[in-house]
């Protein structure tokens, strides 16, 4: 095996001579990396309403009046909830951290309504619990119902209820009367008051807690319709776990998930399916952290988990529920599991080292509940929940984003006493927030596998498009958790979609090295969006997965057994500057004076600013102003920028001098800018003054496109530098003082993998074209013998900007067509913004 450098094999950007086509060659006889069965999966997190409100497919919100209480092991103070101050984790003392407690009242989602003269209060009531694990109910008070009048609760459901016509729900509450001899009627209610469906209990039963059960059947439809309990006479009544479930669930079961959001999951066949986070794995609190034995068993009985991002999970989708998803969609189980450590970003709280045994003792018995035999402690618990054969379960992974040599130390620990009774199992270490943390991988003794986390913004896949390739290969397997290319394209698009999907074509080239990768975001709710950038975003009654879903799913589902050496060669375009647009100034944290800026093109002035005249620039962001001839920027903060009025350049010379005047960094110049929404610029003294980078910003946000170069002295307070760009077809250099800091080079903007598929004898060759003009192409595959005509699958959009939306949920997906004329070299036209996945079908070995 191989292992091909995007760098040596990929981009040759040669002088249009040969051709003006772009070449591919895949060599059949030089095989590469062979292809993870494992790339790619999933990554669940209750986030945005992924889980509670989402895939889990309950219809009430706050079922069980738990969704006031407080976070446990935290306080509330004056609307914010607080962790114990304690020292945090990694910075060593008490920070004091706390976030907003977002419950409306004691009992959210929940209203009373009364009409016709009729007197009824509400209030959470602890007195006389259910279940001593979820204690809260809700007390209805009903003073009075004249005849013509009304007491109903009602419960908003996750912003509505989507009821079908003609669909069956199953109503489950208790009930607890005293001096009530009335009726309970339940209903659905569409948004314009019209019944739904509507189910009668004649009499509420005696004294003590008693469960109702019903079906009620819709007969007409609505998207956005509430549940309401009505009560006919005067007297108390108490109500506790409230639930209404679709009778029709994923695979039908009981206490199921939402079907067509699981349905998505399915589709992508999903490797393994990691769960339950992400930051919520870790919690506010070490007590408020994620309990899998909490989560199990009856659903009355559990006390619910609270987000980190803001919302109590009833934890309906508990440790069982997730391990049989894994089992339903055919994926191995990733479990996540709190190590002692609250979030880091948060709060971090902890549990020293020498505490750590009840957290081992709780996560070997996790595994034991997932993989022991029906005779063991836990084995026999799963059985009795119905599942005697174990589940999938196949990797764990020690905490969510911690890293540092502490945690190392943490991980340690867990990791011996997870291999010496589970072998089998793969052991993950967390690395922080984003790539390899190298104190933690100093510290560690061993670990299966690496968990890496790649969030990026638009651009950033194209200008590392070879990241993988230069990662050192160990003893040990990288998995990219999390990656999203989530920045600078909005909600997400066809940008984002072309950035993961030349990402991904980065994991399966590695997959020796990268052998498991998760996108994430999985889920978003539209009404509480926690994060901004997810795959599958859903309301109540629709939901539509975004064009980097199909990307993913497409890619996945071509996945080639082996690698197969791929040369592209794109013909470079010396004639069409990349880089035209406007040029401009500005400053990060930074106060900075500019002057004597001028333009030159072939050795010919083209601009000259002489002395700086305000009105020749647009000035936003920060406080400009012109004083002794040179134009100043002097407040500290971000994005200030001075963009020369009136003129576009496409190459040419930029010459300026600077001077920093205050601040953290030094010099930022535009160029490039084409609109408001895309520009580039060059950062001198980034970092806080340590280096210089090309940097990106689109729509507003920014991304470092090149290798920082270390800057052998920060700038230094009021000195004039003379700062120059030579800004070519398709380079830009920059000059400081005469001498050469850093080169730019536009990057590639097509990508191409190839493989051979062992399962169907074929050739696999996946292409992203991240440009908007069709791109024709040579593919020439040696030493092999293909089959005529093959097939296309192609994933499209017209503009960069385009989206699958609520209204076209399936505008941009795959499309599937046959290629004829496929031979040792055969031509094909690669659609603009397109990731494309060839397949041909070989003949037999070539004769050599
Ligand atoms: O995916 C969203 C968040 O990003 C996850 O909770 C966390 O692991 C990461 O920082």
């Amino acid at each position: 095996m191989k292992r091909f450098c995007l760098s040596m094999l990929m981009i040759a950007c040669v002088h249009a001579t040969m051709a003006q086509t772009t070449q591919i060659s895949v060599s059949g006889a030089t095989t590469g990396a062979t292809v993870s069965p494992a790339l790619h999966g999933i990554f669940f997190e209750e986030i945005s309403h992924g889980g509670e409100g989402g895939l889990y497919g309950e219809l009430i919100q706050n079922r069980g009046f738990e969704e006031s209480k407080i976070p446990e092991g935290c306080t509330l103070d004056s609307g914010f909830i607080r962790p114990p101050r304690t020292p945090h984790y990694s910075a060593g003392r008490v920070v004091d951290w706390a976030m907003p407690f977002e419950a409306k009242n004691d009992y959210p989602a929940w209203s009373l309504a009364t009409g016709g003269g009729a007197v009824a209060r509400l209030a959470l009531d602890l007195s006389q619990p259910l279940y001593p694990e979820t204690p809260r109910s809700l007390k209805v008070a009903i003073t009075s119902v004249p005849h013509t009048g009304n007491v109903s609760v009602v419960n908003e459901g996750f912003w509505g209820i989507s009821v079908q016509q003609d669909a069956a729900y199953t109503l489950t509450f208790y009930s607890r009367a005293e001096k009530y001899h009335g009726s309970i009627t339940a209903r659905l209610v569409g948004a314009n008051g019209k019944m739904l469906a509507e189910h009668v209990f004649e009499r509420a039963r005696g004294d003590g807690w008693k469960k109702y059960t019903a079906t009620l059947r819709a007969r007409a439809g609505d998207a956005r319709a509430t549940f309401q309990l009505s009560f006919s006479r005067p007297g108390t009544v108490w109500l506790d776990f409230v639930s209404l479930f679709p009778v029709k669930t994923f695979r039908d079961r009981a206490n199921g998930l939402r079907p067509d959001l699981a349905q998505y999951l399915a589709d992508l066949k999903p490797a393994f399916v990691r769960w339950p986070g992400g930051c919520f794995v870790e919690g506010i609190s070490p007590q408020s952290a994620p309990n899998w034995k909490k989560s199990l068993g009856p659903v009355e009985r559990r006390p619910g988990t609270y987000s980190p991002w803001g919302y109590w999970s009833s934890d309906g989708l508990g440790y069982h529920e997730f391990l049989q998803f894994c089992e339903d969609v055919g994926a191995d189980a990733m479990y996540v599991f709190n190590c002692g450590v609250s979030c880091e970003m948060r709060s971090g709280v902890y549990v020293e080292d020498e505490h750590l045994d009840t957290l081992v003792t709780s996560t070997l018995d996790a595994i034991e509940y997932a993989l022991g035999p029906p005779d063991s402690r836990w084995g026999r618990v799963r059985a009795r929940q119905g599942h005697p054969e174990p589940f999938p379960l196949r990797y764990v992974e020690v905490g969510n984003e911690q890293a540092g040599e502490r945690y190392a130390r943490r991980f340690n620990i867990f990791y011996k006493a997870i291999k010496e009774k589970y072998p089998q199992l793969e052991v993950l270490a967390a690395m922080g927030i984003a790539h390899l943390s190298q104190p933690t991988i100093r510290t560690i003794e061993k670990m299966d596998i690496a968990d890496e986390h790649a969030y990026k913004a638009a651009g950033w896949a194209m200008a590392y498009a070879d990241w993988y390739d230069k990662y050192p290969r160990k003893d040990w397997r990288l998995y990219v958790g999390e990656y999203a290319c989530n920045a600078g394209v909005g909600a997400g698009n066809m940008t984002a979609a072309l950035n993961d999907a030349t990402f991904i074509l980065g994991l399966e080239r590695n997959s020796d090295l990268v052998t498991m990768s998760s996108y994430a975001p999985l889920l978003e709710n539209v009404h509480d969006t926690d994060w901004p950038v997810n795959l599958i975003r859903f309301d109540a009654a629709r939901s539509f997965a975004r064009i980097s879903y199909y990307a993913i799913r497409m890619l996945n589902e071509h996945k080639a057994s082996v690698n197969l050496a791929t040369q592209v060669t794109v013909p470079a375009d010396t004639v069409t500057p990349a880089f035209t647009g406007r040029i401009g100034l500005s400053t990060w944290d930074t106060q900075t004076e500019y002057k004597d800026v001028e333009v030159t093109h072939n050795g010919r002035v083209v601009y000259q600013s002489g002395v700086i005249r305000k009105e020749d620039w647009r000035l936003t962001g920060g406080q400009w102003e012109v004083r002794d001839s040179v134009l100043a920027q002097t407040k500290e903060g971000a994005w200030p920028l001075a963009l020369l009025e009136g003129r576009s350049f496409d190459t040419y010379t930029l010459t300026l001098k600077a001077r920093k005047t205050g601040g953290y960094n030094a010099f930022m110049i535009p160029f490039a800018f084409r609109d408001d929404q895309q520009y580039m610029r060059v950062h001198l003294g980034a970092w806080l003054n340590k280096v210089a980078v090309f940097e990106t910003v689109t729509k507003g946000v920014d991304a470092i496109v090149s290798q920082p170069v270390r800057l052998e002295k920060p700038f230094e307070l009021n000195r004039w530098y003379t700062i120059e760009l030579r800004v070519g077809t398709t380079t830009v250099a920059c000059y400081v003082d005469g001498s050469l800091l850093m080169t730019y080079h536009k990057p590639a903007d097509l990508f191409a993998i190839a493989g051979r598929d062992d399962k169907t004898g074929e050739v696999v060759v996946k292409v992203v074209n991240a440009v908007g003009h069709a791109r024709p192409a040579s593919i020439a595959v040696s030493d092999l013998t293909l089959e005529p005509t093959g097939t296309a699958v192609v994933l499209a959009a017209d503009t960069p900007d385009d989206e699958n939306s609520f209204e076209q949920p399936t505008r941009f997906v795959p499309q599937t067509t046959p290629v004829p004329g496929i031979g040792r070299r055969f031509d094909y036209v690669f659609k603009p913004w397109s990731v494309t996945v060839l397949r041909a079908r070989i003949k037999r070995p070539s004769p050599r």
